[in-house]
């Protein structure tokens, strides 16, 4: 099968030379220590961020764990859909997940999101942006509206950048309450290595440390991490083909815009929905493409699709346009 419902990258960054080099480099008989501030320091001068307000885990995965135990306390808020692992890392602790349902053509209404932080007031809420799945990017305005409605309550938002790579660069909102989240999982292709950053200032960032590890992060996938930077050329070419890749996605299931509805989409993967949209994922399943069809009730009606090889697209169009042929 070819692998269409992980976001991930369908390549690998460094060559067998640069891991072996690494490797051999990693004095992985010490516990990690000067690799891991290596690495931020490396992050920090490549998105021009100060190294102090950053710190490193098991992929974000681990920070919207560390982020509900330490800023959750008081319940955690986030839209439906969104990002399953709000869900699942809040309800290992909490009652419930607090839900906001977006419309039904897949946007969100953040003046409805407001009312629920003033009604409910939880101690977080949690969004990804660009958004899993729809694959759209929020306005700084609506952003900033839920961090300062968040403040109000003396809460905490978590803003998820998972994908922020894929999308245009934007205008972040501020407050001292805010908690952004990168990862090296999608753009940068090394989702196995597990490697999560989490960016926040003063207080906020003492507290969503403070359950943390003495060794956050092991020193090969730091010192990965810190070659895969090195090359920058290198870089900006695996890169430019992913960017080709979403490119090429896009123009496949534009084949078929007049039988399903997608979603413009500033992230790795795009998203359908409609009465058609999880026959298609299906017709595609059997042709040995795997999109990510859900089960949840919001999202019974959609198929999200990510990024493959570049070779791999003549093979996809022509299964599209042969289940197009049935309507
Ligand atoms: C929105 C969002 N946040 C976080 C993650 C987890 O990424 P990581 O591999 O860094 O744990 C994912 C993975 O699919 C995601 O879609």
């Amino acid at each position: 099968m070819i692998i269409m419902n992980r976001n991930t990258c369908p390549l690998k960054p460094l060559s067998n030379e640069q891991i072996i080099k690494v490797v051999q480099n990693t004095d992985y008989n010490q516990y990690p220590d000067q690799e891991r501030q290596r690495f931020i320091n490396i992050y920090a001068k490549a998105y021009d961020l100060n190294p102090s307000e950053i710190e490193v885990a098991n992929g974000s995965d681990e920070w919207i764990q560390k982020a509900v135990m330490t800023l959750g306390q008081n319940g955690v808020m986030a839209f439906n859909p969104d990002f399953v692992m709000y869900k699942i890392y809040t309800e290992q602790v909490l009652p419930e997940l607090l839900t906001v349902d977006c419309e039904p053509d897949f946007s969100f209404d953040f003046a409805k999101a407001v009312q629920a932080i003033q009604e409910r007031k939880p101690s977080l809420f949690m969004i990804s942006n660009p958004h899993n799945p729809t694959g759209v990017m929020f306005k700084t305005e609506e952003l900033q509206l839920l961090a300062d409605t968040m403040a109000e309550v003396d809460g905490y938002l978590v803003l998820d950048e998972c994908y922020i790579d894929f999308a245009v660069d934007y205008e972040r909102p501020q407050g001292q309450n805010i908690v952004f989240l990168r990862t090296l999982s999608k753009l940068y292709g090394m989702a196995g290595l597990r490697i999560g950053l989490a960016i926040a200032q003063g207080e906020t960032f003492t507290k969503i440390n403070s359950i943390n590890h003495p060794y956050t992060l092991n020193s090969l996938s730091l010192n990965l991490a810190s070659e895969l930077f090195s090359n920058k050329e290198k870089l900006a070419e695996f890169k430019n083909y992913q960017f080709e890749s979403k490119k090429q996605l896009t123009k496949a299931l534009a084949q078929v815009n007049d039988l399903i509805t997608i979603k413009p989409s500033l992230a790795n993967y795009i998203f359908t929905f409609g009465d058609l949209a999880v026959d298609l994922a299906e017709f595609l399943i059997s042709k040995g493409f795997l999109p990510r069809t859900y089960d949840t009730p919001i999202l019974k009606n959609a198929a999200r699709y990510s990024i493959i090889k570049l070779d791999d697209y003549p093979a996809l169009n022509q299964a599209i346009m042969e289940w197009k042929q049935k309507y």
